[in-house]
C-alpha cells in the first residue's frame, strides 16, 4: 500500500475535540494519518477492483485505535465466500470491538452489519447498508457492500435503490455511476443503464465496473458484435484488476463469442483468461463452470477441463454461502463425474434448506434444492427429470442471487432438457421469448427451426433457418472487418 498520501483531514466537533475525516469527508474515530490513508486506499482499490487489496489487510492487522480498519478487513475476507474468510472475519470483528476508541453512529452501523454478515443474516446486513447510504451517501463502500448483499439475496430493487442513494450524494463520481448503472440493468432498465455506464467512462475509460455494466446491457439486447468490439477495446485496462473482475469481464467477452458461434475463440479465452488466475477463488470458479457449461450446450467438446475445476470444488460441498454459487459448484462436480461428491452435496443442500431462515427459505428450499437435483439429472443424462425439477425451480430462481446474465445458465440448461425430452411447446415458448429479447443470436434461430420442424410448422422452420444463415453471414463479415 502507498505511504500516507497526505495528512488526515481534521475537523472540529461541537465539543471542541478534533476528529479525523477520510477523503470523502466522513468522520473516522481513532484515526491517524496512516489509518486515513489506508481507508482511502481501500475505498479506491475496492471500487476500482484493484489487485492490491491484500496490502490493506496488513495495515489493518497492525491497527490498534481505528476500529474501521479491522471492520473493513472483516468485510473484505467475508466477500471471499469461504469458511476461512468467515472465521478470520470473526477475529477482525473482535479486534474492532476491543478497541478503546468509542465508535460514532456510522461506525456502529458498520459493526452491526459486519456482525450480521458473519451470522449469515444477510437480509439484516443489507438493510443496515441501505440505511447507511441513505444517511451518509458519501460512504460509497457502504453502498458497495450493500449492493453485494442485494446481489447475493437476489434483490434487484435494493441494488438499484442503493445506486440511487449513492448518485444523489456523489453525482460526478465514476464508480457510483457504474454502480447505479448495474442496478438499473438488473431491473431491466437497459437503455438508462447503458447511458449512465458510458457516462462513467467519459470520466475515466479505465473503469472495469462500467465496462461490465455496458457488457450486461449489450448482452441483454443480444448486440453481439458490439459486445466483442467494446470489451476488446477496453481489455488493455484490466491488467491491474483483481481476479474476479479480470476473469469476469473476459467471461462476458467469451459469452458474446459463444453466441456468435466463435467457439474456438471462446475456448481459447477460457484457457488464457477465464480459468487459471486464482483457482481457489469462488468467483473464478463460477466463471469457469458457467463458460464450460455454455460451450457444451452448444455442442463443444471441452475435453478434460471439468476435472481440473472439480479439484477446487471438492472442499466446498458443505459451505452454502450463496445458493447461486452452490448450484454452479454442483453442476461442475457433476460434469466432472464426481458422483459421490454430488450425492454428498445434494444431501448437505437439503439440510441447509431445512435450516434456512424465513428470508432465505424460498432461495434454498423452493429454488436451490429442486434446481440442484435438476442440474445433477441433466449432467447425468436424464433430461426428462432435469426438465421436471428445473421447471419447479424456475419461478423462484431470481432469489438464488447472481445477475440476470449469470442465472441465464440455468435457463439454458432447462431449455436444453426440455428440447431433449420432447417438451416442444414449453421449449418453443422459451425460444420465442429469447428471440424477441435477443433477435441476433443464430443458435436461437436454429433451435427454433428444429422445434418448428418437429411440430410440423415447416414454413416457419425454413424461415428461421434462412434467418440463422443470414445472421451467420453478417457476423462472418463483421469479424473480417
Ligand atoms: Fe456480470
Amino acid at each position: 500500500m502507498p505511504a500516507a498520501s497526505g495528512r488526515a483531514k481534521v475537523g472540529t466537533r461541537n465539543s471542541g475535540t478534533t476528529v479525523a475525516r477520510d477523503g470523502q469527508g466522513l468522520e473516522v474515530s481513532g484515526a491517524g494519518d496512516e489509518a486515513i490513508a489506508a481507508l482511502d486506499f481501500l475505498r479506491d482499490e475496492w471500487l476500482a477492483f484493484g489487485n492490491r487489496l491484500g496490502d490493506f489487510v496488513a495495515t489493518a492487522d497492525r491497527e490498534e485505535r481505528c476500529l474501521l480498519l479491522p471492520v473493513m478487513a472483516a468485510n473484505l475476507v467475508l466477500s471471499m465466500n469461504s469458511t476461512e474468510g468467515r472465521s478470520l472475519a470473526a477475529r477482525y470483528l473482535a479486534q474492532a470491538e476491543k478497541m478503546p476508541t468509542p465508535a460514532n453512529p456510522r461506525e456502529r452501523a458498520w459493526l452491526a452489519a459486519t456482525s450480521a454478515w458473519i451470522d449469515g443474516e444477510t437480509d439484516r446486513a443489507l438493510q443496515i447498508h441501505e440505511s447507511l447510504v441513505e444517511q451518509w451517501p458519501e460512504d460509497i463502500l457502504a453502498g458497495k457492500l450493500g449492493q453485494l448483499h442485494a446481489f447475493n439475496c437476489g434483490d434487484a430493487p435494493a441494488l438499484l435503490r442503493i445506486g440511487e442513494h449513492l448518485r444523489a450524494g456523489n453525482p460526478h463520481n465514476r464508480y457510483v455511476r457504474a454502480m447505479h448503472a448495474f442496478g438499473l440493468e438488473e431491473c431491466n432498465r437497459i437503455d438508462e443503464a447503458e447511458d449512465i455506464a458510458r457516462r462513467a467512462l467519459e470520466i475515466d475509460r479505465r473503469d472495469p465496473w462500467a465496462h461490465h455494466a455496458v457488457a450486461h446491457c449489450l448482452e441483454a439486447r443480444g448486440r453481439l458484435l458490439e459486445g466483442v468490439a467494446f470489451l476488446e477495446s477496453m481489455a488493455d485496462t484490466w491488467e491491474g484488476c483483481n481476479s474476479f473482475m479480470y476473469t469476469h469481464n473476459w467471461w462476458h467477452l467469451a459469452l458474446f463469442l459463444v453466441d456468435l458461434d466463435r467457439h474456438d475463440e471462446a475456448l481459447a479465452l477460457y484457457d488464457r483468461r477465464v480459468w487459471g488466475v486464482w483457482k481457489e477463488f469462488c468467483e473464478d470458479q463460477i466463471n469457469a463452470i458457467s463458460l464450460l457449461a455454455r460451450l457444451e450446450l452448444r455442442g463443444v467438446d471441452v475435453g478434460d477441463r471439468w476435472r481440473d475445476v472439480a479439484t477446487y470444488l471438492k472442499p466446498r460441498l458443505h459451505e452454502h454461502f450463496v445458493p447461486f454459487l452452490d448450484l454452479q459448484y454442483l453442476y461442475g462436480l457433476a460434469r466432472a463425474g464426481e458422483a459421490s461428491a454430488v450425492t454428498e452435496m445434494l444431501a448437505s443442500l437439503e439440510d441447509r434448506a431445512e435450516r434456512a431462515r424465513p428470508f432465505e427459505r424460498e432461495a434454498w428450499a423452493q429454488a436451490a434444492v429442486p434446481a440442484a437435483h435438476g442440474l445433477a439429472a441433466h449432467a447425468a443424462g436424464d433430461p426428462a427429470e432435469a426438465a421436471r425439477l428445473l421447471g419447479q425451480a424456475m419461478p423462484h430462481l431470481a432469489k438464488v442471487g447472481g445477475s440476470i446474465a449469470q442465472r441465464a445458465l440455468f435457463g439454458a440448461i432447462h431449455l436444453d432438457a426440455l428440447m431433449k425430452s420432447g417438451w416442444n411447446d414449453a421449449a418453443l415458448a422459451i425460444l420465442q421469448a429469447d428471440e424477441r429479447e435477443r433477435p441476433g443470436v443464430p443458435w436461437t434461430k436454429r433451435a427454433l427451426a428444429d422445434i418448428y420442424r418437429r411440430v410440423g410448422r415447416m414454413e416457419q422452420a425454413l424461415a428461421a433457418e434462412y434467418q440463422a444463415g443470414q445472421l451467420a453471414r453478417r457476423y462472418a463479415k463483421g469479424k473480417a472487418a
